[in-house]
């Protein structure tokens, strides 16, 4: 199911026969319907309870090429309810979820991670930039917890510019998280400018147990083994070894 029936245009990871992580190729979607009676019938109400589930914090995921992003994404949703055509229309989905998440906890406690720029999974939104800094707009005049920002030029994408960081700045006075290709020196940068308020570490903290220590302390990192990833056993998930 996405935002159109429009050829999902990327592949997957599944357990191949050999029980080992292979890609396979995924089938066109379908459209959502506006009311989906297979999909709502057995959705559990949105409750309190439900949303804290424990956790300190939820976050929604509105970035790399997933369902909302496939409805704000211009490349992706080719809608002709109030779902999709403008921006606007195209954001709804994303900010009604919000709401409707902040509404059952609170806006401290919800996050919403964005990918405004390059391609994810099979969506590349020709007019990403501007619907990024629409959302962090929008999304700041709500206040959540943080909005957390996914840069995708850890994985071949380009770089976000400054000026584009600045842009998302002003559009969202709030607290922004930056993930993607983070070390130390460009945490530190981005943080003593005003650019983020926190960084995420992604593979520097699947291999090193200790990377806050080993960041805090300029101790070497070890070094992450794709192969390992995407799972297989317990190597690459519990030994890695912290630092003497
Ligand atoms: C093994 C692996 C699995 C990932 N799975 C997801 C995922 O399911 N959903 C997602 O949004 N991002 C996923 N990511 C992307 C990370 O959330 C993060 O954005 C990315 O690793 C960039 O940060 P890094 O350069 O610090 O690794 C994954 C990354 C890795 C390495």
């Amino acid at each position: 199911m996405s935002a159109s029936a429009s050829p999902y245009r990327n592949r997957t990871t599944i357990r191949g026969e050999d029980g080992r992580p292979t890609r396979a190729n995924c089938p066109t979607p379908r459209a959502r319907a506006r009311r989906d009676p297979a999909r709502d019938r057995g959705l559990p109400a949105c409750d309190r309870q439900r949303a804290q589930a424990g956790f300190d914090l939820v976050e929604i995921h509105g970035a790399h090429g997933y369902l909302l992003h496939q409805f704000l994404a211009a490349d992706s949703n080719l809608r002709d309810d109030v779902y999709g055509g403008s921006l606007e229309n195209r954001a709804r989905l994303m900010l009604e979820v919000t709401d409707a998440v902040v509404g059952a906890w609170s806006a401290d406690r919800v996050g919403v991670r964005i990918s405004p720029i390059g391609s994810f999974n099979g969506t590349t939104d020709p007019a990403g930039e501007e619907a990024g800094l629409y959302v962090a707009r929008e999304l700041g005049q709500r206040n959540p917890a943080f909005l957390h920002l996914s840069e995708p030029d850890w994985a071949g994408g380009p770089e976000l510019t400054d000026d584009y960081r600045r842009s998302l700045r002003e559009a969202h006075p709030g607290v922004i998280v930056g993930a993607g290709n983070y070390d130390a020196a460009k945490a530190s940068r981005l943080l003593s400018e005003g650019l983020i308020d926190a960084a995420a570490f992604g593979r520097s903290f699947i291999a090193n147990p200790d990377l806050p220590r080993r960041l805090e302390e300029g101790l070497p990192l070890n070094a992450p083994v794709p192969d390992t990833f995407y799972g297989g056993d317990h190597s690459g998930y519990t030994d890695y070894p912290a630092h003497a």
